[in-house]
């Protein structure tokens, strides 16, 4: 199969790229390179910049039978400490891009399916990264609702894992330095992924959390 992986030059992204990429075709995106050789394509991308139609443009000749979409990310701290670009910037890559996507593919009756990445945490509560917070929670309830929608069923999909080991998560964050709280490996969560992704289940639910 084809499959393309948006927001793989790191972190999850990159974790499932190499794992799909044992038996797939993979085409990777995001704002920089890998350069990692498991890569049949890498294209660069910035999802709160460049359009939807130029994505699916660049794209077309790759014709993917599954997308993922893990890029994400937003300001952390309080809402009025930083400026209203940074939170627009969270509300575009976390939500509003992902949103135009499946819109566009939905016009284009694609056949193929959709794996969105969310966040057990913050979907649900994040204090210290309000926009990044709303912004998944309104992607969940998006992919919720088409989950009821004839043409979505068994093709839109969301993954939320818990805490990652990646970049994304903050140095000074509080969660870093709890021992209550576990933080996975991103190659765990990646193999627990790629196999729900792979799963032959044709009655799968449209959501899964890690740790389940
Ligand atoms: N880490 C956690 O604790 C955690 C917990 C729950 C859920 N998640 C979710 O898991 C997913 C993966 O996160 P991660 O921890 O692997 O993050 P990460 O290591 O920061 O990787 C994020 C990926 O998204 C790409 N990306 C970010 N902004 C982009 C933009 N504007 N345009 C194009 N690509 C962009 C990055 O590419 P560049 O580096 O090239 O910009 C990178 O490939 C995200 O959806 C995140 O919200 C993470």
């Amino acid at each position: 199969m084809n499959i393309l992986v948006l927001g793989a030059s790191q972190g999850l992204g990159l974790a499932l790229a190499e794992q799909l990429s044992q038996d797939h075709e993979i085409c990777g995106v995001a704002r920089s390179k890998s350069e990692a050789s498991f890569f049949n394509h890498e294209l660069i991308f910035d999802f709160t910049k460049a359009k939807v139609s130029e994505l699916l443009e660049q794209i077309q000749d790759f014709k993917p039978d599954i997308i993922v979409y893990s890029a994400g990310g937003g300001p952390y701290g309080r809402y009025s400490d930083k400026e209203f670009k940074d939170h627009l910037w969270a509300y575009k890559l976390n939500f509003l891009f992902p949103a135009e996507l499946i819109h566009s593919l939905g016009v284009q009756k694609y056949q193929g399916s959709i794996y969105c990445v969310g966040s057990q945490i913050a979907e649900d509560f994040d204090p210290l990264g309000p926009s990044y917070s709303a912004s998944k929670a309104a992607l969940k309830k998006l992919v919720y609702n088409l989950n009821d929608d004839i043409f979505w069923k068994q093709k839109l999909f969301m993954y939320s894992p818990g805490y990652m080991n990646t970049d994304l998560l903050p140095k000074n964050s509080q969660v870093r330095i709890d021992p209550k709280v576990s933080i996975a490996c991103p190659v765990d969560v990646a193999k627990d992924f790629k196999q729900w992704v792979l799963s032959s289940d044709t009655q799968k639910p449209y959501f899964r959390n890690y740790p389940s």
